[in-house]
């Protein structure tokens, strides 16, 4: 059993993964400043797990706030979700991103170094292959020049750790590639909230779905893809959680720096996503196609070998369960953690 300091651990990613690492009979320790969550999440999960965790409300960007929660329990090792992620906003104000995600980084593997703790799981993106490798993507392959602000600090605080493992060789830090995260929790009592007009498209299908939005703009029709529309990779977050604790379980035995994709490997189309949706859950999702957004791609997918060779990971849940999972949250949730 290990004391684990789950940063960001009140939003989408981290609530999910919390409730994995309870019921792996961990404890865990939360460091959320609630800047895009509730701690509603954070209840939820407790009651769903029947287990207590710690949360302390601060920022990651506060040295003495850490030192406190390092000095207060006997971390093991860190999760460190805790960043700002709307792609767009970015662009309006990246020194908030910078400041957030590249300094609050920073200032997280300080405090783990004056608390002599080395293990950590760095949520990455996929968006760190930037724009011209071809997909599958694997990870050997060298890194791009991400589209976005939001991308280029995934960027620089996974090539910092990567600095950082090899001139210290007490550090053992895991890099996961997200691909597309959707769905929920079977039980439909944590998920995603976004606050405001939900900038992706699961969250933007679920709301028109409940009667939140009018309509579902989809950005682009003229991609070079199976129908026009942009392929991702979606994956449920319950997979993707459970790839947090198989990632921990594989540092705390080995040192260095190692990157994995976490993703299906199957391309699928944002049309193929509305069809599917409207299928398995019997709801029809208006749509309009509108001009193509600025920075995407058309198509990108992982290759997830490395993850299931070396982590022993494997994606369990279908397209189909993403969708209704997302939907059964939603529905049980119109407006998010408001109630
Ligand atoms: P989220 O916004 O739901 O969760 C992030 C959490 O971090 C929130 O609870 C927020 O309040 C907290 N936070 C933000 N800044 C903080 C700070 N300075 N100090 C303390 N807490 C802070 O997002 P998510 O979707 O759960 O994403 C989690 C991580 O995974 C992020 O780093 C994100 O960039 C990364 N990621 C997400 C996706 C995705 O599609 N959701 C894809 C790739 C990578
Ligand atoms: C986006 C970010 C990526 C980030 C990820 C998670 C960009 C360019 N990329 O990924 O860096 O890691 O979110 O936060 O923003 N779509 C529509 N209509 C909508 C919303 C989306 O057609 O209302 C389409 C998009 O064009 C895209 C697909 O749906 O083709 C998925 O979009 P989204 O959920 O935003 O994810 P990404 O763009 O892959």
């Amino acid at each position: 059993m290990a004391n684990i300091l789950v940063t960001g651990g009140a939003g989408y990613i981290g609530s999910h993964t919390c409730l994995e690492i309870l019921n792996a009979g961990h404890s865990v320790i939360v460091l959320d400043n609630l800047s895009n969550s509730s701690e509603e999440a954070l209840l939820r999960v407790q009651e769903l797990t029947a287990k207590s965790l710690t949360f302390v409300e601060g920022d990651i960007r506060d040295a003495s706030a850490l030192d406190q929660v390092f000095a207060a329990h006997q971390i093991d090792a860190v999760i460190h979700f805790a960043g700002l992620k709307a792609v767009g906003e970015s662009q309006q104000i990246p020194l908030t991103y910078f400041d957030n995600n590249i300094a609050g980084s920073i200032s997280l593997v300080q405090a783990m170094e004056r608390a002599e703790v080395f293990h950590l799981v760095f949520s990455s993106s996929a968006t760190v292959y930037g724009e011209s490798n071809p997909s599958p993507y694997q990870e050997n392959m060298p890194l791009g020049m991400p589209t976005n602000n939001y991308g280029y600090t995934k960027l620089i605080v996974e090539q910092m750790l990567e600095k950082l493992s090899l001139a210290d060789e007490r550090w053992s830090i895991a890099l996961l590639r997200y691909f597309n995260p959707i769905g929920a929790h079977k039980s439909g009592r944590i998920g995603e909230d976004p606050q405001g007009i939900p900038n992706n498209l699961m969250p933007f299908i679920t709301q028109v779905a409940v009667g939140r939005r009018e309509k579902l703009s989809i950005f682009g029709q003229d991609y070079a893809t199976q129908d026009g529309t942009c392929e991702r990779d979606y994956i449920h977050v319950v997979d993707l959680a459970k790839a947090h604790l198989l990632a921990l379980d594989h540092r705390l035995k080995s040192k260095g720096c190692r990157a994995w994709n976490i993703g299906t490997g199957q391309p699928i189309s944002v049309l193929q996503m509305k069809n599917t949706f409207e299928k398995v859950n019997d709801r029809k999702i208006p749509f309009e196609f509108v001009e193509r957004r600025f920075g995407d791609l058309a198509s990108f997918y992982a290759d997830s070998t490395r993850a299931q060779t070396e982590l022993g990971w494997i994606a369990k849940y279908s397209l189909e369960d993403m969708l209704v999972d997302s939907w059964n949250w939603q529905k049980q949730n119109p407006e998010g953690y408001k109630k």
